[in-house]
């Protein structure tokens, strides 16, 4: 057994040991303000069901949330696993005006929205923000669903599980359960 607190030596020891058990999906999230679009790999987990709402934190330091803040607007692209690279990509900082030109990131648009996402992604979701607050060392964003496009395609998810890129496994159950619509 392995136990781990924050210190002064190494602030993240405990979202390195444990944090980092927690599996999520991987995914890039886009928003846009004027003539800049940006975007950040980070994750998403779903908070309401109808309405649909989703929440995601960001760094406030980040051009992606600064755009977030400008726009009151985020989209979200779910990963599979041939889109890791984009995922590295995201997660670094770009020059220009226009990060997704700047790393080649293919986009999506939507007409009702200048928020892009990325093509190709297993769905993309695009989300006006219901709530924004602090929550430690990120802010921690509500968004309300606005649109959506779902690739039928089958594909793997890509996920972050202990510090590391990971493609998800096999079904263990056969049919969707009763009781839950996700
Ligand atoms: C796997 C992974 C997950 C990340 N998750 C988040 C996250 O949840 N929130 C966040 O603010 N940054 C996260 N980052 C870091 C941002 O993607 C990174 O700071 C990015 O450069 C921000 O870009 P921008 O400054 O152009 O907005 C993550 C990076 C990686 C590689």
């Amino acid at each position: 057994m392995t136990t781990a607190t924050s210190s002064k030596t190494d602030r993240y020891a405990a979202a390195k040991l444990v944090l980092s058990r927690i599996a999520h999906p991987v995914a890039i999230i886009g928003a846009a303000d004027g003539d800049e679009r940006s975007c950040s790999t980070g994750t998403v987990m779903y908070v309401s069901h109808s309405p649909a709402m989703v929440a995601i934190a960001q760094h406030p330091g980040s051009r992606t949330t600064r755009l977030i803040q400008a726009s009151r607007e985020f989209s979200v692209s779910l990963l599979h696993d041939a889109q890791q690279e984009l995922a590295m990509a995201a997660g670094r900082s770009a020059d220009g005006a226009d990060k997704f030109a700047a790393l080649n990131i293919p986009v999506a648009t939507q007409p009702f929205t200048k928020t892009p996402a990325v093509d190709g992604s297993i769905a993309m979701l695009w989300c006006r923000v219901i709530d924004e607050r602090p929550t430690g060392d990120h802010i921690l964003f509500v968004g309300e669903l606005i649109g959506s496009v779902v690739n039928d395609r089958k594909f793997d998810a890509l996920l972050r599980y202990r510090r590391r890129y990971m493609r998800m496994g096999h079904w263990t159950s056969e049919e969707a359960p009763e009781g839950y619509p996700t």
